[in-house]
């Protein structure tokens, strides 16, 4: 794998190193950014941890997690990785403890003899937010390195908010210190190869271009569903919930790239502007249109496990939205995500009109598993009968290059020390995305009305199909994990 530019110098300060998204996402993704020798000259990792932890402990959880991916780990990576980490104890709501951070960026500098970039990743809950930044900015963290040469920038991770009113709170207390321009907020469904090709694969072929409108689409659906439960994540999601976890974020993120506006131009700012213009376009549900157009479930054995039994943390969220354009009015657009469902998968459809049955051509870009794009046409059954049947056509992402692209939080992790912030959400997107659901949060939160159960590993609550019916159309849950037929096969080993 191959990056176009070389990174300038930087150090990556990640608050929350012992933390899940720590463990789960960054520290993997280093080290195999480390593996391919992507990361810039002289970059240094600063592991902020409240309680204490040695730099052996993070390479040991590494090694266990990419052996748990079934990969070899490589010693020689990994040691090579472990001398560039610090670790930095301290309490992260005293603002005297932040000139220790200090202390340790200035000595990276001078260790390296030059002014770098610094990069303040908060892994830590989203409440800690405004504190951190706040005092990041009493210490003089905000503006690069001594000589103000390299950037300052901050990186934080959804939920940017609880809710609209809370969400406008956080820009403005981020915007006190730092400007909209260094703050990176990160969402990784964007950085997901498929997300990255929706724009390519919409305006550069026109056999699809010409068709992608109400005139010819019957419906947009996006499913994220997830497998696993919500792992022992209780204080966080008890907070959070699918709505605010996914659906406000991730899938919007995802409609908008499918049904925004061409933009003039394939550069950042442009397109921000186009999905932004889309966004504020999606009618936000009215507070009596709630139990029609919003669907919520909790998966069995939910309340035992929070130990809660008046949770109303949906594990479930459905939601039919409309986008009032030329291009999409009257159109639904379904989105729903789920923890405990009956396969991970998250994939975006269309399906096509016909007066046969809607279902008769459908476009598929595959987000997960397995990313690749698929189409369902109707082809004549081979033999002397005329009947049709349905086919298939795949596009797989592993057939392509050198079969290898980046992990999504390598590519956060790359776009942000190269300061491209195509991937990363504006402000303005985040606002725009709360005023589509601020209603539904608001409702949801107020009781528990309409609340479903769900079994684990089903598809979610019965009343979510009729969300789909009443719009004529229906989910498609036999979810085709496509290319996994495919093996790719080294060239040196073709026949
Ligand atoms: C995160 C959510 O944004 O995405 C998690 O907070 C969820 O609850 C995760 O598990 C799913 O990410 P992915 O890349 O595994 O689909």
């Amino acid at each position: 794998m191959t990056q176009s530019h070389k990174l300038a110098p930087a150090a990556l300060v990640i608050f929350g190193i012992t933390g899940d998204l720590a463990h789960r996402k960054l520290l993997p993704a280093l080290y195999h950014l480390a593996e391919d020798d992507l990361l810039p000259e002289g970059f240094e990792v600063i592991g902020v941890t409240r309680s204490g932890t040695t730099v052996d402990a993070l390479l040991d959880d590494i090694r266990a997690k990419v052996r748990a991916g079934d990969e070899q780990c490589d010693e020689t990576v990994l040691e090579r990785f472990g001398k560039s980490i610090r670790i930095v104890t301290m309490n992260l709501s005293k603002e005297e403890e932040y000139a220790k951070l200090k202390d340790e960026l200035d000595q990276h500098e001078m260790r390296i003899g030059a002014c770098t970039h610094r990069l303040f990743y908060l892994a830590v809950p989203s409440q800690t937010f405004g504190d951190i930044s706040d005092m990041l900015g009493k210490a003089g963290l905000t503006k690069g390195c001594v000589h103000h040469v390299g950037e300052s920038r901050l990186l934080i991770e959804k939920p940017f908010g609880y809710d609209l009113v809370s969400a406008q709170e956080l820009v403005g207390m981020l915007n006190a210190e730092f400007t909209e321009q260094q703050i990176y907020r990160v969402d990784h469904y964007l950085a997901k190869e498929t997300a990255q090709n929706i724009l390519t694969f919409r305006f550069n072929n026109p056999l699809f271009k010409t068709v992608w409108d109400s005139k010819t689409i019957n419906s947009v659906m996006i499913t994220a569903a997830e497998s696993i439960g919500i792992e022992g994540r209780v204080a966080f999601y008890e907070q959070t919930g699918a709505l605010r976890d996914i659906i406000q974020s991730h899938l919007l993120q995802l409609l908008a790239l499918v049904t925004m506006e061409q933009p003039e131009k394939m550069d950042s700012d442009t397109i921000h502007a186009k999905k932004l213009e889309l966004l504020r376009a999606i009618k936000s549900i009215p507070p009596h249109k709630v139990a029609e157009q919003a669907v919520r479930g909790q998966y069995e054995g939910y309340l035992e496990e929070v130990n809660n039994h008046s949770s109303v943390t949906e594990t479930y969220a459905a939601l039919r939205l409309e986008i009032d354009t030329p291009r999409w009015r009257h159109v639904p657009i379904l989105l729903r995500t789920g923890k405990a469902m009956a396969d991970k998968v998250t994939e975006i459809t269309l399906t096509f009109k016909d007066d046969a049955d809607e279902h008769q051509n459908t476009l598929t870009l595959h987000i997960q598993p397995n990313e690749g794009i698929s189409t369902q046409l109707q082809a004549k059954e081979p033999g002397f009968d005329s009947e049709s049947e349905t086919v298939q056509m795949d596009f797989c992402y592993p057939q392509t290059g050198d079969g290898v692209h980046p992990d999504a939080y390598e590519r956060v992790l790359v776009d942000a020390l190269g300061g491209d912030k195509t991937l990363f959400a504006t402000s303005d997107e985040v606002i725009a995305s709360w005023e589509v659901v601020e209603q539904v949060v608001h409702a949801w939160g107020q009781s528990d009305d309409g609340m479903q159960t769900y079994p684990k590993d089903s598809w979610g609550p019965e009343a979510a199909e009729k969300l789909a019916t009443d719009a004529g159309t229906a989910w498609i849950s036999q979810h085709l994990h496509i290319c996994q037929f495919h093996p790719t096969v080294p060239n040196n080993q073709k026949g």
